[in-house]
């Protein structure tokens, strides 16, 4: 039995903390379902680590419900949580039901949306038909990203009090945690204290209930952004680009394929063959 939002309450309430990971292919999803992390994350950020986007924006719903398909296929232990992605939820609450059932039937346990006090209807709404909702508040890429480009929020004490509000505003609507993206590690630490449900935090520091990361970032697959918040675990850009030069280098010279990676026919029928065809 796979892990549900409740486990990951409970963690908090234990006081341990929540590994998160995001993930879009069967392959990764696989392996890190394996390597124990409590969540597996079907995050829009599969836009631009998968698709090339250079932002959140143009991911639709049919993608993912693809990627949310995959990881559904892989995941043996791990809760799986399927971001909905912009304008999939933020016109109206019919949409938002609608597209979060689908992301429900494509495989995942819960979903997340971004959004403070402003989506606490839609997030009731989505949590009385039974999906369980993550919450995402601090930066948020579908939109504050456009606005503000990638800034560290909750720095003023105006804004830390907003985020707090916020936090506390989607406790009561009934989210099982929220992430919290970017937020100054003082704020992320007093909204930590100041809720039941746990934070998960990417780049808000070590107070959080729990951390999330993009995998193409922590295994250095992805080069085009180098956010400070990002640990670094492997350089498979490097490694990758090395080894797929080595390939092309032995296809080149003739070094690859070699015996061992190629099949023969049967001697005697190979003796027919050519007393057949010359
Ligand atoms: O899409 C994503 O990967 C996310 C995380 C960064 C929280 O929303």
């Amino acid at each position: 039995m796979h892990k549900t939002p409740r486990d990951i309450i409970a963690k908090k309430i234990t006081g341990k903390k929540i590994s998160v990971i995001t993930a879009y292919d069967y392959s990764l999803a696989s392996l890190c379902d394996r390597a124990g992390v409590d969540v597996l994350l079907v995050g829009d950020s599969g836009g631009m680590v998968m698709l090339g986007y250079e932002n959140t924006i143009p991911v639709t719903m049919e993608q993912m419900e693809l990627f949310t398909e995959a990881v559904s296929r892989a995941r043996q232990n791990a809760l799986i949580v399927g971001d909905l992605p912009f304008m999939s939820y933020q016109a109206n609450v019919s949409d938002a039901i609608t597209n979060s059932g689908r992301l429900i039937k494509a495989g995942a346990d819960a979903v997340k949306l971004e959004g403070g006090q402003e989506m606490v209807h839609t997030i009731k709404a989505i949590v009385e038909t039974g999906i369980p909702v993550m919450g995402h508040i601090g930066l948020q890429p579908q939109t504050t990203m456009l606005s503000q480009g990638y800034r560290v929020q909750g720095r003023t004490k105006d804004a830390a009090i907003k985020l707090i509000e916020d936090a506390k505003a989607l406790e009561k609507a009934g989210v099982f945690s929220i992430a919290l993206e970017m937020v100054s590690h003082e704020v992320a630490k007093i909204i930590s204290e100041s809720i039941n449900i746990p934070t998960i935090g990417i780049g808000s520091g070590k107070n959080c209930d729990g951390q999330v990361l993009v995998i193409h970032d922590m295994l250095g697959m992805y080069d085009k952004l180098k956010p400070k918040f990002v640990k670094r675990y492997l350089s498979l850009s490097i490694d990758i680009t090395r080894a797929v030069e080595s390939y092309r280098k032995d296809v080149e010279s003739g070094r690859f394929p070699a015996k061992e990676n190629w099949f023969s026919m049967d001697a005697s029928e190979l003796e027919k063959l050519r007393d057949e065809v010359g």
